[in-house]
This record gives C-alpha cells, structure tokens and sequence, in this order.
C-alpha cells in the first residue's frame, strides 16, 4: 500500500472552504458535505454544501473579472493556460492520489490517463488562444460594405461536472472556456471534490487573475441547480446523467442561456469474426471496465458474431477473472471501488435485474470482494435480450453485456438499438467493412480497432439522447464563442 504524500495528507486535513474571486471563504450556508473514501468508508474531510447566495457570490466575481479578462493580452492567456498544465505536470502524484482517495480509482489509471490528459488540455488549449479569428466576408449583391465577424467569448460561464473523471473534467470545461476569454464558475461533484479544490491553488498560484476561476462545492439541487437558473450565467457546459441534462435545459431557458451537454451513453462494442481476437477481447474488456465501468462512453453492450461467440465469451470472463479489487492508492490495484454506496447499491441493482429478466451470470458469481469499501464484482452476463432493462439503461459499473450477431446488417441494427449516441467500437481487419460500420452506427465517436482513447485534439460528443454540443479539439471552442457580424458602409 503507498503512503499518502505529506501535502496530499495535509491538503486533505485542511478547512475547504468555497473559492470566489481567488479567495477560499467561507460558505454563506452553514451545511458541510462530507468527503468519503469509497475503500475504507471514512470521512476524509468536508467540504462547504454550497447555496444560491454563494453562486451569486460566485457570478458577480466571474462577472466582475470578465472585462479585464477578455481584454487581456491572448499570449498572456494562453502563458496562463500553459503554465497551469505544467504545473498539473509537476504534481501529477500528488492530483492522481487524490482522484483516487476520493474518487476510488487506481493510482495507475489517473497517472495514465486523468493526470497527463487533464494537462495536456490545458496546453492545447493555451495554443488556442492567440488562433481565434473572424472572417471577411463579400456580399454577393455587390453592396459597398466592409463585413467581418469578430469571434467573442461568451461571459460568464457555469460548469457542473461528475464524479468519474474529478479533475480531468474540470479541464473539460476550463480549457475551451478559459482560452476563449470567458469566466467560469465550476460546480464540482458532491462526491468528489477534492482534486477541483486543489485546482483552484494551484489555478491561484499561477496567475490567473481573481474571478477568472470560481469553484463553488455543493449538492445538484442546491447548488447546481440555482447555477443552471442564473440570470447573470450566459452558458452552461454540463457533464452527467441524461435525465439531469434536461432539468439543466429547463433551468437554462429562463435567460436563453447556451447549453452544452455530455450525457449517458449505452454504447456498443462490435466483434467480427475476422477480427483480431487478442486485441479485441483486451480492448472489449477496457472498453467496458476502465474506471470500475463508470464511463460514459463505456462499449457495454458487447456484440460477438455468433461463430466466435462462444470462445470470446470464454475469454472475456478469463480476463475478468484476473481483474485485482483492492484500493485505489495500491499499486497492484487494477480496479478500485465504485465512488459511493450509492453507487453500489445502484449498479448492484441493475445486476439484480439482469437475473430477475433471465439473463445470465457467465463469470464467476463468488469471486471474493474485499472485507471493506463500494465493491462490485466485475459481471459477465450472456442470454440478453433487447428488451431487458440492463442492454437499454446506463449501469456505470463493471457491467459487460454479451449478445451474438450473424450478419454485418443485423449488427447495425443491434448496435443502433438505444436512445443513446455517445460512442461505440468496431473489431474486424476487413477494412471496407470498417468504414460502412462507421458510417452506419449512430453515434459521436466510433473507434475502430481500438476502444477509448482520447486527446484534447480530438472533439468528442454525444447524438441522439447522449447530449449535444463538442467537448474537445476545435470544435469545443465554438461553444463559448459568439459570432458577431460587423457592416461598414463604404460609401
Ligand atoms: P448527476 O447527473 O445527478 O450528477 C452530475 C452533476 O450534476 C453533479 O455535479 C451533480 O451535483 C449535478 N446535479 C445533479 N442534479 C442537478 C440539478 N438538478 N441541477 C444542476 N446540477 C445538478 O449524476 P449522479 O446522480 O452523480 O449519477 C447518477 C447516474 O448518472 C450514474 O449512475 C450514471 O449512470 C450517470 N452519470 C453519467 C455520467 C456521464 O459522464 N455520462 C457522469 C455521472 C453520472
Ligand atoms: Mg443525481
């Protein structure tokens, strides 16, 4: 087991209050959240149950520094944007520790992943800033003007965000609003705030201006929730359950703010016969149990071609066989807790309803769990039918759902069967098959080959009911840009 690092321990240990206008102060509420380690069960720490009277603290200072923010010098921005990646760079223990005594995760994992692709966000988007143009434009009926666009940021930005990726979706959102001259004030998780809270100093330590940045802890309905209303909040960029997305939709149309919504996802995971089968039952099996299942895009709904079903199957129940439950912070650890007994308990659920539908359990229902912390055993079902509540809603947990296909048609017809549009893989060497997946299957992202990857040049999105709006690459930008179109009369 690693020791927690000295200014993890005291950062932890020490009173969090609410950061507004670059200071930590105190809450106008007097509620506390209390911070849970999901593998031994103890209060780490508690954090402020923030209230509308702090998001209004929160937007006036967000408010207050916008002007000055979006007149700054875009080489100073982008400094900024730059320096705060290095410096994530440089504590990568530190933010990976506590990802993962909050979060559940492994170590390894936020190392891997979390850490270097929430750094990595910042420095593409810091060359961002000094890159955003308008255009000239001719006016095709021979008018004697001049018309240009200027692209402008947005305002004042809220960003609420979920507990499966605690800092890095706090780059999500900073990076792109940031680089374009907005303001922010971030919501973080109620689970999971404490990698947020560090941010916050080290976004303090670095530079940016007080206001720039605000991050007000608290629960969805009482902090979250007068967030999304705000009449002084111009955008609202949105991470979380699908059903969540619409209450924000609702809150967002009091003042027609812009929205951006990263939803559920129900995705697919298509294995031909012809495919590569080491790689496609290694990428099958991150596809559907990296971070303890609890991701949005997770290729859940695994789809074999009935000649190799039977032996892929066989194989992916050997693999979740080798899966290590232990604590995050244990380097031997290859799949943590889940965030919370919430959660647990939701996932565990969701499997009581798989065998209560008449599917079936495939890997070993008496794997031992740890004496302690929000485990689930990692589940391998097969006879699933289209119909059962476990292949239509999201599980967030180490949930794989086996079905077979015949034909290529009957696998995009199976693939396409969800309300969700988030994401989705395909397994096969046969390269004209490949590409008429690709076109086939709805859905914002369609790895082939290969399941997850992700890089802040590279946009990401739901369709259908997983969400609207791009995160990621350039196309995140236009989001928290407006396009104003300037006349001049040359006569
Ligand atoms: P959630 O959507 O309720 O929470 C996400 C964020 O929204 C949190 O910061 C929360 O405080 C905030 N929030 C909740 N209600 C709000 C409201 N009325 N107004 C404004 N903000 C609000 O998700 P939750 O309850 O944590 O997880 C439930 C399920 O949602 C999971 O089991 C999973 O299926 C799904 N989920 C999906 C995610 C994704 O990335 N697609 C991320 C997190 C959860
Ligand atoms: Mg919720």
């Amino acid at each position: 087991m690693v020791k927690l690092l000295d200014p993890v321990a005291s950062f932890v240990n020490r009173e969090h209050g609410v950061f507004i206008g670059g200071e930590f102060v105190d809450s106008r509420g007097a509620d506390r959240i209390p911070v849970t380690d999901p593998y031994s069960g103890q209060v780490l720490t508690t954090v402020p149950s923030g209230v509308s009277a702090d998001i209004d603290a929160a937007v006036a200072a967000a408010t207050q520094a916008l002007p000055a923010w979006r007149k700054m010098p875009t080489a100073t921005r982008a400094e900024l944007l730059w320096r705060l990646g290095a410096r994530i760079e440089e504590l990568a223990d530190e933010f990976a520790q506590l990802d993962a005594l909050d979060n559940g995760k492994p170590v390894s994992e936020a190392l891997a992943v979390d850490v270097p692709l929430s750094a990595g966000l910042y420095k593409y988007y810091a060359g961002w800033a000094s890159k955003l143009e308008g255009r000239t434009i001719t006016p095709q009926g021979g008018a004697s003007m001049h018309v240009y666009t200027r692209r402008e940021s947005v305002g004042v930005v809220g960003a609420i965000i979920p507990w499966n990726f605690p800092l890095l979706m706090c780059g999500y959102k900073l990076g792109p609003a940031l680089a374009t001259g907005n303001t922010v004030v971030l919501k973080p998780a109620e689970q999971t705030p404490l990698s947020a809270l560090r941010l916050a100093e080290v976004i303090n330590e670095v530079g940016f201006p007080p206001g720039v940045v605000n991050i007000v802890t608290g629960y969805g309905p009482t902090a979250g929730a007068p967030l999304a209303a705000h009449p002084g909040v111009d955008k609202i960029t949105f991470t979380g359950e699908t059903s969540t997305g619409q209450k924000i939709m609702q809150a967002a149309q009091g003042n027609m703010k812009k929205v951006t919504l990263e939803l559920g996802g129900k995705s697919p995971s298509v294995v031909f016969a012809d495919a590569d089968l080491d790689a496609a039952l290694e990428g099958t099996f991150g596809a559907v149990f990296f971070n303890q299942g609890q991701c949005c895009i997770a290729g859940a709904r695994v789809y074999v071609e009935d000649s190799i079903a039977d032996e892929f199957t066989a194989r992916l129940v050997d693999r979740v066989g080798q899966v290590r439950l232990g604590s995050g912070l244990d380097p031997e650890t290859t799949m943590g807790p889940l965030v919370s007994e919430e959660q647990q308990e939701r996932v565990n659920s969701m499997i009581r309803s798989g065998i209560d539908e008449g599917a079936t359990i495939a890997s070993d229902p008496d794997t031992p769990l740890p004496g302690q912390g929000s485990f689930v055993r990692p589940t391998v079902f097969t006879d699933v039918k289209p119909d059962m509540r476990i292949m239509r809603e999201e599980i967030f947990g180490p949930v794989a759902m086996v079905a077979r296909f015949k034909t290529e048609e009957e696998a995009v017809i199976l693939a396409n069967d969800t309300s969700y549009g988030l994401c989705s893989g395909v397994w096969t060497k046969d390269i004209a098959r490949a590409h008429r997946m690709a076109a086939g299957i709805h859905a914002g992202t369609v790895y082939v080959n290969t399941y997850g990857y992700f890089d802040p040049a590279v946009s990401f999105g739901g369709f259908k009911m997983s969400g609207f709006g791009k995160e990621l690459g350039e196309e995140a930008l236009d989001s928290y840009l407006q396009t104003k179109t300037v006349w001049v009369n040359l006569d």
